[in-house]
């Protein structure tokens, strides 16, 4: 990566002080990257770095600087994170992912983006929901982050969806487990945004139905309950979703109740949304991802309206 053509950060910029090394490691060759990463996989044993995962997916060349400028509890493992970035250079598609390096740690983290695309054209900002595991970028988050922080950012991915006005009109099945619904979440977003623009200009892309199915251990585990729920209420003809939860202990509130299901989400539940205008979009847990496309696919879904991520 020519350093011409990347937008740097101010502490990635300056070589002085301890960040120096840091900021050499990323503008090293790919393989140094990879040799960076592949000693804190063996240590963890798992296929966990987000860079070693996704060494073969499409990037962008730009890297922007991004500041915090709001955080929260999404639930009890997960953080919810609001970045300005200001670099009109940055943009994304709803489904894709950023780079996220962090000052003076040597592990970049790899994190979906859960908030759509217009908030960025409007707002300057991203919203990112991160869980809680020993992954640096994941501890810094949830242990160092604090408003002002400052990081950087690059989009990656090839899990999106990113319609233009004369597209054919399209239904979206949406399915997730645990935090695959960060992207699939944007994807809702930006369907509602496409909804709202054809109802106030009578121009743009016509969206179809969306139908979120949503599958989480515990109702304090299923993020953006509310976010969800709104947007679904918002457009009764147009969005559903259909909310599991699969280890529920605690009674479920009276005020959630009638939108949750125990138990996960079935084969029957989603065959009967199988159409040919119909395009498939899953994100969680490997085991639940590769269930669903397979189901799918046996059910002679084409290939092409299967679009999965495994998160791990
Ligand atoms: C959901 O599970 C988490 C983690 O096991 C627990 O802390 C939380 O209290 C549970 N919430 C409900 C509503 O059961």
């Amino acid at each position: 990566m020519a350093c011409t053509a990347v937008m740097i950060p101010g502490w990635l910029r300056g070589c002085a002080g301890a960040i120096c090394t840091q900021a050499a490691s990323w503008r090293s060759p790919p393989s140094a990257v990879r040799h960076l990463t592949l000693s804190s996989m063996m240590k963890s044993r798992r296929k966990t770095d987000h860079l070693e995962r996704t060494a073969d997916v499409v990037r962008r060349e730009v890297v922007s600087a991004a500041k915090v400028c709001d955080t929260a509890d999404e639930s009890p493992s997960v953080k919810r994170l609001r970045l300005l970035v200001a670099d009109k250079g940055f943009s994304f598609k709803a489904g894709q992912w950023v780079d996220f390096f962090i000052p003076g740690v040597s592990v970049v983290g790899g994190f979906s983006i859960c908030s759509s695309p217009r908030l960025l054209e409007q707002d300057r900002m991203i919203d990112l929901a991160v869980k809680y595991t020993n992954h640096p970028p994941a501890l810094w988050v949830h242990n160092q982050c604090a408003l002002g922080s400052e990081v950087a950012v690059r989009v990656g991915g090839e899990f999106f969806f990113d319609p233009q006005p004369a597209d054919a009109s399209r239904n979206l099945v949406l399915i997730a487990g645990g935090v695959g619904i960060n992207p699939l979440l944007s994807i809702l977003r930006h369907s509602a945004d496409l909804h709202r623009e054809r109802a106030d200009k009578g121009s743009g892309y016509e969206m179809g139905t969306v139908t979120l199915f949503y599958s989480a251990k515990n109702t304090s585990e299923l993020l953006f309950k509310k976010n969800i729920l709104d947007l679904v209420n918002e457009f009764p003809e147009k969005m559903a979703c259909s909310l599991h939860v699969t280890k529920q202990t605690a009674q479920i509130s009276a005020e959630l109740k009638p939108y949750i299901t125990e138990g996960r989400i079935t084969e029957k539940e989603l065959s009967d949304h199988i159409s040919k205008e119909t395009l498939f979009y899953i994100c969680g847990p490997p085991p639940m991802t590769d269930f669903f496309s397979k189901e799918l696919e046996d059910r002679h879904v084409p290939p092409e309206h299967i679009c999965f991520e495994k998160w791990w």
